[in-house]
Parts: C-alpha cells; sequence; structure tokens
C-alpha cells in the first residue's frame, strides 16, 4: 500500500492506494467504532462491492442510501433526499458519510458532508478510475443546477481517501477508458515518470493489470495532489489539470452529456489541445506524434472530427476558463509540460478542429 498526502493543515488528508482487497485495519484506524455511518452509492456499482465494504466495518450502525445510477443524481433533489435521511438517521457531527461510488457519488457526497450541519466527516472509496485518478482527490464538491454542470458546490476535503483496483474488475470498458484518459492527462502535463511507464506498459493496462494499475493510479494521485495541495481554491496552478477540458466539455455540453464519458470527452480534447499546441509553435510535429500515439496505444478514441468548430465554438467561448473576456487555453510545451495562455490565434483552433 502506498500513502500520498494532500491539503494543507486542518484539511490534510491520506490517501491509501491498495492492491486488490481493502486492508481492515487501515479503514477501522479512522473509523469511530460507536458513531453512525452511512454508506451512499448508486445503484450502478455492483452489490457485492456495497456487502463487501459493509462487512468490513466494525460497526453496528451503518445504514446504505442509494441514489440512481448517472450524472443525474448529481441534482438538488437527491441532495436533499441525502439531507433528509441524515436528519431522520439523528447524525451529527461525530458521524460519519462514505462516498462509494464513481465521481458522481464522490461530488454529490461531498456537497452534502460540506453543507450538512456546517460539515461533518466523509471518506471517499471512489470505485470507477477516473474517481480513482481524478474526482476523489482535490476536495471539489458539487451537484448540477439547471443553469449548468457544477454550478453549485464548495471546496470541502473528505479525511481520507481509500483506492483498491479491486473495485475495477467490473467496471464496463468504456468507463475503464473514461479513467485512461484522464491518466494519460497527467502523462502529457509533466508526470515523466508515468508517460514512461504508459509506453512499457501499455498492453497490461489495457488488460487491467493490478500491478500496473496501482502504479498509474500510484502517479497520477501524485501530481494532482501535489497540484491540488499547491492551489486549494483553483487560482492558479490547478487550471493545469483542465488541459482538454475547454474542449471535452464543449464536447460534453454539445452532446447533452449523453452517449459521450466525461474522459472520453477530455481525451478528445487533449487531442484537440496538442494540435493546438503545434499550430501555435509550442510543441515540434514529432511530440505532437509522441502525445497522439500514447493516447492511441491505450485503445482510446483519438477520433474528434465529427465534432465540428461551428458545433462547438459557442461552448468553447464560455468555457470556465474565460477570464476578462479572454479565452483561456492550456496547451504544452515540448517538454511536455502544460501552461495557461490567452495568447493564440484563434485560427489555431479551427485548423486543430479541421
Ligand atoms: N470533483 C472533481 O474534481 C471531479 C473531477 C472529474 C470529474 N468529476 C465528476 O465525476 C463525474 C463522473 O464520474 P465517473 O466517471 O466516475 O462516473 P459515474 O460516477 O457516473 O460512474 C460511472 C458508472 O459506473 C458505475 N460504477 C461505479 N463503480 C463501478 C464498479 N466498480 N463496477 C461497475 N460499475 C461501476 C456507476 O454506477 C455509473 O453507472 C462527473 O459528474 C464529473 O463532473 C469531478
Amino acid at each position: 500500500m502506498t500513502i500520498i498526502s494532500a491539503g494543507k493543515k486542518d484539511s490534510k488528508y491520506d490517501i491509501f492506494i491498495c492492491g486488490e482487497s481493502i486492508p481492515k485495519v487501515k479503514l477501522n484506524e479512522h473509523l469511530n467504532a460507536k458513531n453512525k455511518i452511512l454508506i451512499i452509492t448508486d445503484h450502478g456499482v455492483p452489490d457485492k462491492h456495497v456487502k463487501k465494504l459493509k462487512s468490513l466495518i466494525k460497526n453496528q450502525n451503518i445504514y446504505i442510501y442509494k441514489v440512481k445510477a448517472g450524472e443525474k443524481s448529481k441534482s438538488f433533489k437527491s441532495y436533499q433526499s441525502i439531507i433528509n435521511k441524515l436528519f431522520e438517521l439523528k447524525f451529527d457531527r461525530t458521524d460519519t458519510i462514505i462516498a462509494f461510488g464513481g465521481g458522481v457519488i464522490g461530488d454529490l457526497t461531498g456537497f452534502c458532508a460540506a453543507t450538512f450541519l456546517r460539515g461533518i466527516k466523509y471518506i471517499q472509496i471512489p470505485t470507477t478510475l477516473l474517481s480513482q485518478v481524478d474526482s476523489s482527490v482535490g476536495g471539489k464538491t458539487a451537484i448540477n443546477v439547471p443553469q449548468g454542470k457544477n454550478l453549485v458546490g464548495s471546496f470541502y476535503n473528505p479525511s481520507f481517501v481509500l483506492i483498491s483496483t479491486g473495485f475495477l474488475k467490473t467496471l464496463p470498458e468504456n468507463e475503464y477508458q473514461s479513467g485512461l484518459g484522464e491518466i494519460v492527462k497527467y502523462a502529457l502535463i509533466g508526470n515523466k515518470k508515468l508517460k514512461k511507464i504508459i509506453q512499457d506498459n501499455y498492453k497490461s493496462i489495457i488488460k487491467r493489470n493490478g500491478k500496473v494499475l496501482e502504479l498509474i493510479i500510484e502517479e497520477s494521485i501524485k501530481t494532482k495532489s501535489k497540484i491540488v495541495t499547491q492551489d486549494e481554491k483553483e487560482n492558479g496552478i490547478r487550471a493545469i489539470l483542465n488541459f482538454g477540458h475547454t474542449f471535452g466539455h464543449a464536447i460534453e455540453a454539445f452532446s447533452n452529456y449523453k452517449k459521450i464519458t466525461h474522459g472520453a470527452a477530455i481525451t478528445l480534447g487533449m487531442v484537440i489541445a496538442a494540435k493546438v499546441s503545434f499550430y501555435e509553435g509550442h510543441i515540434k510535429e514529432s511530440k505532437l506524434r509522441e502525445a497522439i500515439n500514447l493516447i492511441r496505444s491505450l485503445d482510446l478514441d483519438i477520433n474528434h472530427h465529427k465534432y465540428k468548430y461551428v458545433d462547438l465554438k459557442q461552448y468553447i467561448k464560455t468555457d470556465k476558463k474565460v477570464s476578462e473576456g479572454k479565452l483561456n487555453l492550456i496547451l504544452i510545451d515540448n517538454k511536455f509540460n502544460a501552461f495557461k495562455t490567452s495568447k493564440f490565434n484563434s485560427r489555431s483552433i479551427v485548423k486543430a478542429m479541421s
């Protein structure tokens, strides 16, 4: 097991990365045996995982609350139903909530924990690859509102994060690939060790080899935790984690958040952003090829051509990274380091997408 820390001072927390089984001792060390625990999960998380988790916790007061699987559950309605449940169970600040699922469950549970009684303890036990390498770390919690995705939320760190590769065996292929997309992102924005691991082990990664998975999850978390600890409230360096996201979010929004997973959209977004980096003269053609080959080696879709600039334009222009009327892009250089810039020719975007 590897332990990586994130967060500062009082909101510092550990991320435990373990193999296929969850270390019972570690889990119970951090849970109070007497107080109440509510496990929040969704109907898509296989029952056997929920039963397993419940059996590992030494506590007589464990409750389970399930919401529907999918993005729709990141809603005010689910938020309210969980808050009602917490009142009904008479939860107080000594009790704990566990987010047990993918990013939807993590974001929703985190927001409930951040706001119930002005904040109670919560633990992230992510069960999708995307949530293991991305959403469970960094303390961003949110629900979606009709005005947009993730527009109501807060920054609220968990007490700890427990990652086990065992959950990934039941993950559908498209969800697995979604997580791989985010892993490649860390390799392209500065984690050279991760890039090498992917280049040397792409076949084992595709086959979900447990040992290699542990390695790539560890490297991804190292990059994410370092950046989010430096910039907890997203005022600076954290923006580089959004490599590929301006175009990826536009693809997701254009597709109505259906038909394409978050990671698949971000992967296409990274291909476009790498091409923009090339047309802007930040990377050589050989580096562009290297970036695209890395993505392709994991069997991820790189064909963004069905998404046309004319269709995505309106979403690109209203991206979160627009500040003072200027669109900021996250691009990469020849050393695969990412940087934010508002200085680019918009024709490079058109060329990259054509
Ligand atoms: N907070 C952050 O920093 C952050 C970062 C990235 C993404 N996100 C959010 O994360 C969400 C996407 O998360 P996601 O990709 O994990 O999707 P998800 O939570 O919708 O999970 C995908 C599907 O996998 C199922 N599932 C979960 N674990 C499983 C398992 N072990 N075996 C089989 N099926 C399983 C779920 O039921 C669901 O149907 C989005 O809402 C996005 O906004 C948040």
